[in-house]
């Protein structure tokens, strides 16, 4: 690293601060020229010795110090970004020394991005969040989506100095003859003197320093105006820092946690859900409580989460942390903790529940429309009457009335007789396996029962988490039972929606949580799934989606481009990437921030909560200390801040335990 360099990089600023509306005036074509005469410059000192170094360093240093001060002055005194009051917090020797200056604006666009070139020995990362200011008292703030290395003219890079002999002209090129810069996607405008922050339409002028973002300034950008903010975790480069998103704005629209396997997901919607259930708990009434209704695949949402970390092989989980607000349904019988089963009775499942599983049934379009004729000529015990080896008595009659065959009458004659001759017998076997799952029981009707039950908790405040144990790997088991229960919960949320607009209140708001959420909303089945006209109808019905996948390619664009605020973790391939900020207009910088993102814990998180992208490694999972302990702990709140930082945390604190909330409904419903 060159010191010298660092030193006129701060003249230049300096110059070109006086400069500047000269500068603006005079045409591109002088800029190359004075271009051109800086790299000669540059090459001129360089040939000059290394002796003339230590005093132009002195030098630097000092005008680097008096650097921040000028801007500060020239700026409105008042100014809070920007001044040299958070460079100087932001400083690394702590000593209130050195500005921590990342560089300076040498160009850009607001479509392409600010180019900033790099201070002597400052280094960025993709992600980090940078700002500079704005003429007119406010500031830039802005994501680094790209980090170049440049070289002033090509001669430098054309042959550069050897190894062995150019040690020394290597060092003096470095950040004079060649240098990194950086682009900062611009996103918001912040005032100085207050208000909300407004979507960036103006740039700093060259020269401008450009500093990493300070907790001042994350603040107001990411201010939720006193409502409930979930902790994210730090942004990236950024550790001491800390960025909250906006509790009602996340789920007030369907949401997606996406990335590939053992990327975080689980972790970080067990975190959001544990957030979402502190803050129900706090609630003053239960239409004021979000409640989640979640489809425990991999069981990580009930008493404990399998969990690789230091010291600890099982993260406690929700029924843990939140006993009193959280039923546990399972879909094996006698386990542990568990609230009830989860039953089906074969006249529960209708042939539209079928459907969805017509790919992981291997069920033909035909055998599904078999399935409604046979619905709507053998009457709610249609499935049962198609288990039978044979046809029953009153299946023959039915379909021979007054002609009865004289052998007897096999399925396939049925098959025949009903116009569907092959895909009869694809249906039936279909159905036997079905019924061979220990929760589908034959012959009766179950599942109102359990639905009731489930409503009663949610509608009363609590969230619902279904286990599947050992069904989890069962793609049918899960597609079967998320789907009527989901179908049949939105319909009386939407009955109760429409209802209370005309007398009672709506419904408290429901996030229905499902994984591998592409199986249910891919392309050829998001019309027909529940889920796909859950994220298309949004909050109307005060429903909405948490989706977690590994492959959101697959989801059906228009249900993807329904999901609100998006968590992307790191992803295996382009497609996925594509899907998720293809749609993000202008916002190219975020694919190579994606493609930039470590294996674990990092995650892009962006749309309708926020108001601009972040990416944040995700806070720390532990199992110490009571829930909102341990979220206050991640916070860093101090204990005597605890009240204030609480409520602005989980919106109403506490003051005696609501009323309104039933006891913990204990039902077996197994038989
Ligand atoms: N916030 C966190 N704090 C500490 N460790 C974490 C955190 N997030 C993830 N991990 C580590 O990463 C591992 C995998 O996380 P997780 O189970 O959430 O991945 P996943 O994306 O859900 O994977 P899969 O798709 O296979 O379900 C955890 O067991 C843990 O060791
Ligand atoms: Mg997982």
């Amino acid at each position: 690293m060159s010191e010298r360099g660092a030193g006129e990089g701060s003249v230049d600023s300096e110059r070109g601060a006086d400069e500047r509306p000269v500068d603006a005036e005079r045409g591109a074509g002088e800029r190359r020229v004075d271009a051109e005469r800086g790299a000669d410059e540059r090459s001129v000192d360089a040939e000059r010795g290394a002796d003339e170094r230590p005093e132009n360093a002195e030098r630097g240093a000092d005008e680097r110090r008096v650097d921040p001060e000028r801007g500060a002055g020239e700026r409105s005194p008042n100014t809070q970004l920007g001044s040299d009051e958070p460079m100087r917090r932001n400083g690394r020797d702590g000593q209130g020394g050195v500005a921590p200056s990342l560089g300076l604006v040498v160009g850009g666009s607001l479509t392409k991005g600010l180019e900033v070139r790099l201070d002597a020995g400052q280094a960025a990362q993709l992600g980090q969040y940078a700002m500079a200011p704005l003429v007119d008292s406010a500031s830039l703030l802005g994501m680094v989506t790209d980090v170049v290395l440049k070289s002033v003219d090509a001669g430098t890079t054309a042959w550069p100095p050897a190894e062995s002999t150019g040690r020394l002209l290597r060092e003096v090129l470095q950040d004079t003859g060649v240098y990194t810069a950086v682009s900062v996607d611009p996103y918001l405008e912040l005032e100085d003197a207050g208000g909300e922050p407004t979507r960036a339409r103006r740039l700093p002028r060259h020269f401008a320093p450009v500093l990493p973002a300070d907790q001042a300034t994350l603040d107001r950008a990411f201010s939720t105006e006193g409502r409930a903010a979930i902790p994210l975790g730090s942004p990236l480069g950024m550790g001491e820092l800390e960025v909250g998103v906006d509790f009602e704005r996340l789920f007030e629209r369907s949401a997606g946690v996406f990335g590939k396997s053992g990327t975080g997901k689980s972790v970080l919607v067990l975190q959001l859900l544990d957030a979402m259930l502190t803050r129900s708990s706090a609630a003053a009434t239960n239409s004021d409580r979000t409640v989640a209704l979640v489809f425990d695949m991999h069981n990580d949402y009930g008493w404990s989460m399998k969990f690789q970390g230091p010291g600890a092989r099982e993260l406690r989980s929700l029924k843990q942390r939140h006993q009193a607000d959280l039923e546990l349904y399972t879909l094996e019988a006698g386990v542990a903790r568990s609230d009830g089963q989860v039953l089906i009775g074969t006249r529960d499942i209708t042939p539209d529940d079928l459907e969805v599983l017509r790919e992981t049934m291997q069920l033909t379009e035909h055998a599904i429309e078999a399935a409604r004729d046979c619905r709507q000529r053998f009457g709610p015990g249609w499935f049962d009457e198609l288990l039978a080896d044979d046809p029953s008595p009153a299946i023959v009659a039915k379909l021979w009335g007054a002609e009865v065959p004289e052998e007897d009458v096999s399925w396939p004659r049925v098959g025949a007789r009903i116009g569907y001759p092959g895909s009869l017998e694809n249906l039936r076997r279909g159905l036997r396996r079905l019924a061979r799952k220990e929760f589908v029981r034959e012959g009766e009707a179950q599942f109102s029962d359990v639905m009731e039950h489930i409503v009663r908790g949610l509608q009363g405040g609590k969230s619902v988490v279904v286990q599947f144990g050992r069904y989890g790997t069962d793609l049918t088991s899960y597609m079967l039972v998320a789907n009527m229960l989901s179908r049949r919960i939105w319909e009386r949320y939407r009955d109760r929606t429409e209802r209370a607009q005309e007398r009672d209140a709506p419904p408290n708001r429901l996030v229905i949580v499902i994984e591998e959420a592409h199986k249910f909303v891919e392309r050829s089945l998001a019309s027909q799934s529940i889920f796909g006209q859950i994220a298309r109808e949004l909050r109307k019905y005060n429903v909405t989606l948490l989706v977690i996948d590994q492959r959101p390619s697959q989801i059906d664009p228009e249900v993807l481009s329904q999901i609100g605020t998006k968590f992307c973790l790191q992803l295996d391939s382009d497609r996925d990437v594509e899907a998720l900020v293809g749609g993000v207009s202008g916002r190219g910088g975020l694919k190579q921030v994606i493609a930039a993102l470590e294996s674990k814990r990092q995650a892009l998180v962006f749309g309708h909560a926020l108001p601009m992208p972040v990416v944040v490694h995700t806070p720390e999972a532990t199992n110490d200390g009571s829930n909102r302990g341990s979220l206050r702990r991640r916070l860093g709140l101090p204990a005597k801040e605890e009240g204030e930082s609480l409520l602005g945390l989980y919106g109403a604190r506490r003051s005696e335990p609501p009323s309104t909330v039933e006891a913990p409904a204990s039902v077996d419903l197994g038989t």
